[in-house]
């Protein structure tokens, strides 16, 4: 591919530019022998999974059934059902239609993103942690990358430090709110606040991946910036709280100039019965409150554990929290899928910690047993 995009073609109307329900029953006491995981025993191969971010009770019924339906149109192609599924999401958000495009998943926006910014050249300024995928990209085509460590003391990401990172090169900025593998959320006076100021000279794009799970009052969307200001991009998916994850639904809100250039590199469309299913997802609020209701059960099962043992852990505004084991995370990791449990990764910045995105309460309380017989 030439590199033929410019800061100038990334960017608009700047500064920089001018200048260039299944219910699950609560239960405790249980050994691996009798704990099931879709459907067969736990073990190591098929460990219960706490390592994705992923919701542990699947997709909504009625989505599923609106699904299995879609399939039978799904040998003809469909260009209008987008349009309803966008109109549908515009409308909660209060938002232009115009502004909001589908993908299959929001991986496919940060792609195009990364990309973008990439061969804008100049550099990309990001969290360190975050969520990998648009720096990866951003490099590869070219883009410098400029980490900026969470704080110290709380891991919440600094928005100070962000911008004292910017420099006259830097192009985009992205910002992940709830942060991860962090679950923690930005302030959203100072979070619009800077929004406004560094939309100015560089594409601000804030992923909010865990948006819905979000409960701290100091949390907001930055959805309503994007109609009036062509330089912020905001992400959604729909493989959280829908568990869409394999279905693959996300969406990007922007200025419809901006959302163009994206379009240019998106990799593909999604299915009709993806964006079928998505429309009944979106409007069904009750499952979203159960699976909203059900994460929060097992954070509180997970905090108890860390208060028992004194481990550092942070509250979380998502579907999974990140704690200090006070060992290696790949020893915490190997240790656990012996019982049957599969949590995140090791962190290179933060390799003591773990991340556990929360399963049911009942397989919560496995792993807490388990945790606590074996490191507590
Ligand atoms: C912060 C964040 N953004 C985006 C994604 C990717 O989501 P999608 O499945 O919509 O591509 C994830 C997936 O874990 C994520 O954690």
């Amino acid at each position: 591919m030439t590199k033929n995009i410019t800061r100038r073609d990334w960017l608009v109307g700047t500064t920089a530019v001018a200048s260039g329900l299944v219910f699950a029953g609560a239960a405790s006491g249980q050994d691996m022998s009798e704990m099931m995981n879709m459907g067969a025993p736990i073990s190591k191969d098929n460990p219960i999974r706490m390592t994705n971010n992923e919701n542990p009770y699947g997709i909504n019924p009625k989505a599923m059934d609106v699904i299995h339906e879609a399939y039978k149109k799904a040998h003809l192609y469909n260009f209008t059902i987008g349009r309803r599924l966008t109109k549908v999401i515009a409308d909660m958000e209060g938002i232009p239609q115009g502004c909001v495009i589908v993908g299959a998943g929001s991986g496919q926006f940060l792609m195009a993103a990364g990309v973008v910014a990439g061969l804008a050249g100049g550099n990309l300024v990001a969290p360190s942690p975050t969520f990998g995928s648009i720096t990866r990209y951003a490099k590869n085509f070219g883009a410098e990358i400029i980490e900026v460590p969470v704080n110290e003391d709380d891991l919440h990401i600094s928005l100070d430090s962000t911008r004292a990172a910017m420099n006259d090169e830097t192009t985009t900025v992205y910002l992940c709110n709830p942060n991860n593998p962090i679950p923690s959320i930005i302030e959203k006076n100072a979070l619009e606040e800077f929004c406004l100021e560094v939309s100015k000279t560089a594409m601000v794009v804030i992923d909010e991946a865990y948006y819905e799970y979000a409960r701290d009052e100091d949390f907001s969307t930055m959805a309503h910036l994007v109609a009036d200001n062509p330089n912020i991009v905001i992400l959604r998916t729909a493989s959280k709280i829908h568990g869409f994850a394999n279905v693959r639904i996300g969406f990007a809100f922007a200025h419809p100039d901006t959302l163009a250039k994206l379009q240019q590199f998106r990799s593909s469309t999604t299915s009709y019965p993806a964006m079928m299913g998505a429309i009944t997802s979106y409007q069904d609020t009750e499952y979203q409150k159960f699976i909203i209701d059900k994460n929060y059960e097992s954070l509180e099962i997970l905090y108890e554990m860390f208060e028992e043992l004194g481990l550092q852990y942070i509250k979380s505004n998502a579907n999974f929290t990140f704690f200090h084991a006070g060992r290696d995370a790949t020893e915490v990791r190997e240790k656990l899928l012996e019982f049957g449990i599969l949590v995140g990764r090791k962190y290179r910045t933060h390799p003591n910690w773990v991340r556990v995105s929360t399963a049911k309460p009942e397989e919560m309380r496995y792993m807490v047993e388990v945790y606590k017989r074996e490191f507590g």
